[in-house]
């Protein structure tokens, strides 16, 4: 049980929901493993059919907590980081998520995983791992040139500033932006649309979509935590994310 993970299963949906808005939703290792069991379960349990998520309050997550980073950085392909991305690669039900406000880092390379994302209007994405002297995860250095195409991608992972849900939706990481009061509601609808469906015809076209790409997503995703765990111990990162916990920016120039 941790509270900063709520799931609740209604009408054949297993609602995952990322609840520490103190922290603006930020994800730390317990919260990564409570999600990967959740994911565990919904593979096991047969009156489970969709995956739904979503973030309490007024965003989706910051991403990684920081502190964590520093504290407890993850090593290994069985760290409880490494253990959810297998979870969400591998998932066979598929994955609708919600998305409102922030969106940061691990919560928007989640996104390139799931099978149908929907964004609020005032939603904003950032992958800012080249900004925190770290490199991509999740396999999205493989997913987001795939999605997106490698200019965009370039772009998004090169330069790190925040988009937009529009911006977001051109890119191909989310599928339609509805007002920020409905997204839930329509992202809900969906998910629930799903689990009406024939569960064997589902996860096989799911899995008939997927299949090809799971070795080499598997792959990529082996090499950035190689690099990440690497890069999480580099002056760089460390400048970066004492500059987060000092509120000022970040200072590159002696590297
Ligand atoms: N890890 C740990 N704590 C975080 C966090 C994170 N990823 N994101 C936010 N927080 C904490 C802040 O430290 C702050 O804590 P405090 O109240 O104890 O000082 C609190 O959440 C509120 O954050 P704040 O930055 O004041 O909120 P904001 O609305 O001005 O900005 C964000 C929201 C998400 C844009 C901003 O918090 C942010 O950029 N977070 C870092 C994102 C990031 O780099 N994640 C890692 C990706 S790999």
């Amino acid at each position: 049980m941790n509270d900063a993970i709520i799931t609740a299963l209604e009408e054949r949906v297993l609602k995952i929901r990322i609840n520490r808005p103190d922290k603006k939703n930020a994800i730390t290792s317990s919260m990564y493993s409570a999600m990967a069991e959740a994911f565990e379960r919904a593979g096991k349990d047969k009156s489970i059919r969709v995956i739904y998520m979503s973030g309490t309050g007024d965003l989706f997550t910051s991403g990684n907590d920081i502190m964590d980073f520093i504290r407890n950085p993850p090593s290994g392909d069985t760290s409880p980081v490494s253990l959810y991305l297998k979870a969400i690669a591998e998932a066979g039900k598929p994955v609708v998520a919600a998305v409102r406000g922030n969106a940061v880092g691990i919560g928007t390379t989640m996104l390139l995983h799931f099978d149908l994302v929907y964004a609020g209007e005032g939603a904003r994405f950032h992958l800012p791992f080249v900004n925190l002297g770290l490199v991509p995860e999740a396999g999205s250095s493989m997913l987001l040139p795939l999605v997106s195409g490698s200019r965009r991608a370039g772009e998004l992972l090169l330069l790190g500033e925040p988009f937009d849900a529009k911006s977001a939706c051109e890119a191909g990481i989310v599928n339609t932006v509805y007002p920020d009061d409905s997204v839930e509601m329509e992202a809900w609808k969906k998910a629930k649309t799903l689990a009406e469906k024939p569960p064997e015809a589902l996860q096989l076209t799911k899995s008939l979509m997927k299949r090809r790409l799971l070795s080499a997503v598997k792959d990529t995703m082996a090499e950035e935590g190689r690099l990440f765990a690497e890069r999480l111990a580099s002056p760089e990162a460390s400048e970066a994310f004492k500059a987060f916990l000092e509120k000022r920016k970040p200072d590159f120039s002696k590297f």
